[in-house]
């Protein structure tokens, strides 16, 4: 087990590196799903468990940040004490706690947070607090993910309901952003153009299924930012242009032919920001695609081109691991434990925290 104890400053210092075999606990809470992960440092993950919020939210079309907090509240605690049975372990088996400090719903995060501080006192190890989008981040070399492992420099894509940024990650706490949304997150445009030909929330899984029914040819929809320089993003003016087209009526086959229309508009201009992206970051290993609206086919199959044209292989982690899940914290906690970095108990949770902050 490795080593670890009070550093000069005052916060925990890791001592010898992180033993192969040590433990570490995993908390994600940052907005509508709780989770909590236990894995070995090797990367094996022995206990893993999301609850997902969804049903709570449903009723008010979208996530409530006091329902979320308090959902976190009264889940994560029997949540961490499920991932320790299954993984055969106490706390005291433990090696280190990683939990999501933000960006997130301040409420959510608070509770993640104090948990994993509460857990690392009573222990005496270390508390790591991971940047959300680090997690997301650096998912991609978890240990099986990728044939043979993922080397930095890669572009990460990452397209959630929260957020769309296009990231040159270089090494832990290393991240250079190429690009984001100038307006809506990409899964924020799915969701909203879902609301409007009826689907319920959230609406991405919804609108693809109604697309596979879809003539993605009979209503054009602009491709915002198609061809400009960079790889920013925008989809408020897609969104405008379906509510104009639903505003007129349409029957079944209509709902499904904007459907189809909108995704296909969304995967063009991905796969065209996609393709700026990489030629800003020419020493890039691999594309890789995550966040909740990398399980769409369509914008699946266009990244996989883009990313084929590159010469580059395209690396989308399995969907459980995309969307948000406590491996991913606990994984970015084993990595930056192993880079020796460690969190002092009086880190404050971050609603905005930004790649370009966190630092290595
Ligand atoms: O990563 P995620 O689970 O949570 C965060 O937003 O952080 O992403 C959820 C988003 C939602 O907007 C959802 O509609 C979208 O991902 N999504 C999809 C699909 N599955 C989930 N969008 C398009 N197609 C899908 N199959
Ligand atoms: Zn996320």
């Amino acid at each position: 087990m490795a080593e670890f104890r009070a550093g000069a400053t005052g916060q925990q210092g890791l001592d010898q590196g992180l033993d192969q075999g040590a433990l570490v606990l995993g908390l994600e809470s940052s907005c509508d799903e709780t989770a909590a992960a236990i894995l070995r440092a090797d990367g094996t993950i022995l206990a893993e468990a999301v609850l997902s919020q969804l049903a709570e939210h449903t009723p008010y079309g979208g996530v409530v940040p006091e329902i979320a907090a308090r959902s976190h509240l009264a889940h994560l605690p029997a949540l961490v004490r499920r991932v320790l049975d299954a993984a055969g372990t106490t706390p005291a088996g433990l090696a280190a706690v990683a939990a999501t400090a933000g960006p997130g719903l301040i409420g959510g995060l608070i509770v993640g947070a104090t948990l994993g501080k509460g857990i690392a006192i009573s222990q005496g190890i270390p508390y790591v607090a991971v940047n959300h989008l680090e997690g997301h981040a650096l998912t991609p070399r978890l240990p099986g993910v990728h044939p043979g492992g993922l080397a930095f420099p890669y572009l990460l894509l990452l397209l959630s309901g929260g957020h769309c940024q296009c990231v040159l990650v270089e090494g832990v706490g290393r991240h250079r952003r190429l690009g984001t949304t100038l307006d809506d997150a990409v899964g924020e445009a799915f969701d909203k153009s879902a609301k409007l030909l009826g689907l319920p929330w959230p609406g991405g899984p919804h609108l693809e299924r109604l697309a596979a029914g879809g003539d993605a040819t009979r209503f054009t929809l602009p491709r915002p930012l198609l061809g400009r320089p960079g790889c920013d993003f925008s989809f408020s003016g897609l969104k405008t242009a379906v509510a104009n087209i639903v505003a007129k009526g349409l029957d079944e086959q209509g709902r499904a032919d904007v459907a189809a229309g909108f995704q296909a508009a969304v995967a063009a201009t991905l796969a065209n920001r996609a393709a700026h992206a990489l030629a800003m970051a020419p020493g890039a290993t691999a594309l890789v695609v995550s966040g909740g609206v990398a399980a769409n086919q369509g914008v699946r199959a266009a990244l996989a081109g883009v990313a084929a044209r590159a010469g580059l292989p395209m690396v989308a982690p399995p969907i459980r691991l995309c969307t948000d899940n406590a491996v991913m914290i606990a994984w970015a906690g084993i990595e930056r434990l192993r880079a020796g970095l460690v969190d002092a108990l009086d880190h404050a949770p971050r609603p905005r925290w930004p790649l370009s902050e966190i630092g290595a």
